[in-house]
């Protein structure tokens, strides 16, 4: 295969830093390098290898489909998007669904739902009140939805009609909704933005302003949805429905995939209105119900559950024995480690040489998102890791 880094950096634009490893191959929650080398994945795709690495009933689906019909103009009606999309209309608080390809363009299509909602429904209103350090894409409307300037700034005037306030604020969303306001936008937990948990109240209190106010509630479920904060979306833990939902990530268990889901009143789209080529495609869609059907039938959101509250009483633990270990953040299998000082790199590199992936999510922040498959003795070897890697820290 001779040197990937290199052969890569020839002629790939750079957008990101990768880590020093090439993944070759994957079982569960272990991956394996081109050198042979095992590692625990607790990145796990960010967050979308919901049923780990070469699940086999996963892998048989995808293959019969690959067999069957991978793909097909969305002129005509196919088995597998339906299918998926009955599944996720009985299973979630919303009546109607689109497909697209990704968590970006699932945004795009509920931005562009909740402004046509405004322009027609609210006087012409076409404003989103999003949050700091909120994420939504990578796209020219997504990131300027996105509560981090720097993902916007180099790219000339932003798509107009977002207001930011502060996450976990109602009082600062109450100051900022107008007659402009269509809809307001955010992450029931923030993943990106080093997996910030808001007050319990903080969702209940958003729903009922936007009730008031008669706006719309986006909640992008694209990172804690599909089980990821262990029940299978997160507003049901906050006892509200939106109006919109976003989901992509962990919907299809590695398979790019994307949707907007609406309440009937907010789905205001005609023909013409929005389309993708390969949105709801019957490979995307095939492997997206397998992965629901997993998810409904027992086990798997029981397991996120329970191995969420073994992490987060591991990674509790570490503050007694660790100066460095200053608090444990998050919901189900998605957790953030907080640390005393600007060490989340340091940590990420220390797991990896010693066979633990994770990634950082603020210079004093690690995330810890595993497939929902993880078992009890991963997330005790994992954790183990973690402290072997504090204790070198510490000791220098
Ligand atoms: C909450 C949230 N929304 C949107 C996105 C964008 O998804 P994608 O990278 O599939 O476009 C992400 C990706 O990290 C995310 O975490």
């Amino acid at each position: 295969m001779g040197d990937i880094p290199s052969r890569e950096a020839a002629i790939h634009m750079t957008t990101g830093r990768r880590m020093p490893v090439t993944l070759v191959r994957g079982e569960g929650t272990r991956v394996w390098d081109d050198d042979g080398n095992s590692y625990l994945d607790f990145i796990a795709g960010i967050a979308s290898d919901t049923l780990g690495h070469a699940d086999p009933g996963l892998a048989e689906v995808i293959a019969t489909q690959a067999r069957t019909l991978i793909h097909v103009s969305n002129v005509f009606y196919t088995v597998p998007q339906i299918e998926l999309g009955e599944l996720l209309i009985k299973h979630s608080a919303l009546d109607r669904v689109f497909f697209a390809n990704s968590g970006a363009e699932a945004n795009e299509g509920a931005i562009k739902l909740a402004r046509k909602w405004g322009i027609q429904n609210r006087d012409g209103a076409y404003e989103i009140i999003s949050t700091h350090n909120g994420f939504h894409g990578r796209t020219l409307t997504t990131v300027a939805a996105t509560g981090t300037p720097a993902y916007r700034e180099p790219f000339g005037p932003p798509t107009p009609g977002f207001v930011f306030v502060d996450y976990d604020d109602v009082a600062a969303l109450k100051a900022a909704t107008t007659a402009r306001t269509a809809a307001v936008m955010l992450e029931p937990v923030q993943g990106e933005g080093g997996v910030n948990v808001p007050d319990p109240d903080y969702l209940m209190h958003v729903r009922a302003w936007c009730d008031e106010q008669g706006i719309l509630l986006i909640l992008d479920e694209i990172q804690t949805g599909m089980g990821r904060s262990g029940t299978l979306w997160a507003y049901e833990q906050a006892g509200i429905e939106p109006d919109i939902m976003t989901s992509a990530k962990g919907l299809a268990g590695g398979v790019p995939i994307g949707a907007v889901l609406a309440k009937e009143h907010a789905s205001v789209f005609q023909p013409g209105d929005h389309g993708s080529t390969f949105g709801g495609n019957p490979l995307a869609t095939a492997a997206g119900h397998h992965v629901l059907t997993r998810l409904l039938e027992g086990g798997v959101l029981e397991n996120a559950k329970a191995r969420g509250e073994q992490l987060r009483q591991r990674l509790a633990g570490l503050e007694d024995r660790h100066s460095l270990a200053t608090g444990e953040r998050g919901i189900g299998l998605l957790r953030g480690l907080e640390l005393g000082a600007d060490v989340a790199g340091d940590v990420v590199t220390g797991a990896r040489e010693r066979g633990l992936l994770v990634n950082p999510v603020r210079p004093s922040v690690v995330r810890f998102m595993p497939p929902l498959t993880v078992t009890e003795a991963e997330i005790d070897e994992a954790v183990d890791i973690v402290e072997s890697v504090l204790d070198e820290l510490e000791s220098r």
